[in-house]
């Protein structure tokens, strides 16, 4: 069956942080260095884990994690940066493009890849590679592509316990996966029951500022590839001085909309009154408002726990309407047409 194989990278996604442990990653002498920022680029799947990154680094680095998306570069990045360019297929342009201009600005590279265009030619110009178990579909493989950009900045010294906090997200999801996998019935399973909310509904994920926000990205990013159907999202507090007003629009289109909001026991006191205070202005108006809280104790765990509960979430209301989860065609179809030209 066609959704078997999404399902089976889904329940194969907390190991993918031990197996990273495992690998006995080590940085070669030329880049111990004092940086004074760390670029991540790479694009979809490969980037998200530089979001992870960022937010990880913000709450403890004394410089900073950029995410770059583009063909180029920030004209910033130069001989005090690391560029980390990320692509699971190693073969994505716009990181490539990224990455030879990484090396005419004269920043140090280190690549994470499975193989590829990208980890070929950085191992030509004498970079690191860090090549990562390959087969899965890149977005499924966020343990394999986020863990080794942690452990590299930890013994790089701009952040800690890193090993402890990977150790810990791979406990926390597989107590999860206990809960939500496909064998559990919808009745006592939080992400089946997502699903049913979301089928014909138009999903809003709002998270909030350094603590939830990459999950909500991560949620609609999924809901986009495995469900293929629409889905946007926002943070707190910034969707109050904008978003919360188009909610005055008829009551048609609103009732559209399902609200889910991300929380995390880290979010500050004053997110926590304005979510209180948005949920009474919206409850009325659109179709249904959950909230789903983060797992643990880290950041690490805590993100993912979300992250994790999204993703089976994606894959659930893919099964409800009946379509592949894996095969992301449009993605295949832009790549292969630019390709040609
Ligand atoms: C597909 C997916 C995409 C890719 C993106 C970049 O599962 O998630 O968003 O990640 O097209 O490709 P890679 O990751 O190979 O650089």
């Amino acid at each position: 069956m066609t959704v078997e194989i999404m399902r089976k990278y889904l329940q194969g996604l907390p190991e993918q942080f031990g197996d990273i442990l495992q690998m006995k990653i080590k940085i070669p002498p030329k880049y111990r260095r004092d940086y004074h920022n760390i670029v991540v680029s790479g694009l979809g799947g490969s980037a998200i884990g530089g979001d992870i990154l960022r937010t990880y680094a913000t709450q403890q680095a004394s410089i900073p994690v950029v995410v770059n998306r583009d063909y180029d570069l920030p004209a910033f990045a130069g001989s005090q940066t690391l560029v980390l360019a990320v692509s699971y297929s190693g073969n994505t342009e716009e990181t490539i493009s990224a990455y030879q201009q990484a090396r005419w600005q004269g920043a140090d590279i280190i690549v994470v890849s499975s193989g590829g265009k990208l980890s070929a030619l950085a191992r030509e110009d004498g970079y690191m590679v860090v090549e990562v178990p390959g087969g899965l579909s890149p977005r499924a493989a966020t343990g394999y592509l986020f863990s080794p950009l942690a452990l590299i900045l930890d013994q790089l010294g701009i952040i800690s316990g890193a090993r402890a906090d990977l150790m810990e997200t791979q406990q926390v999801l597989s107590n999860l996966r206990a809960e939500i996998n496909p064998d559990i019935n919808a009745d006592r399973n939080l992400a089946r029951q997502l699903a049913v909310a979301m089928k014909n509904r138009i999903p809003v994920i709002w998270g909030s500022s350094s603590h939830s926000e990459v999950a909500a990205l991560r949620w609609k990013a999924q809901i986009n590839e495995n469900a293929k159907a629409p889905a946007y999202y926002n943070v707190f507090p910034e969707l109050n001085h904008n978003e919360i007003v188009g909610f005055e629009a008829p009551g048609d289109l609103l009732a559209q909309l399902l609200i889910i909001i991300l929380r995390d026991p880290g979010d500050h006191e004053r997110v926590k009154q304005r979510i209180e205070i948005s949920r009474a202005i919206i409850k009325e108006r659109v179709a249904q408002v959950m909230e789903v809280e983060a797992r643990g104790k880290s950041f690490l765990a805590r993100f993912y726990s979300l992250a994790y509960i999204g993703d089976y979430a994606s894959y659930y209301l893919a099964v409800e309407y009946g379509i592949n989860p894996t095969p992301v065609k449009v993605i295949d179809y832009l790549k292969a047409e630019l390709a040609k030209k």
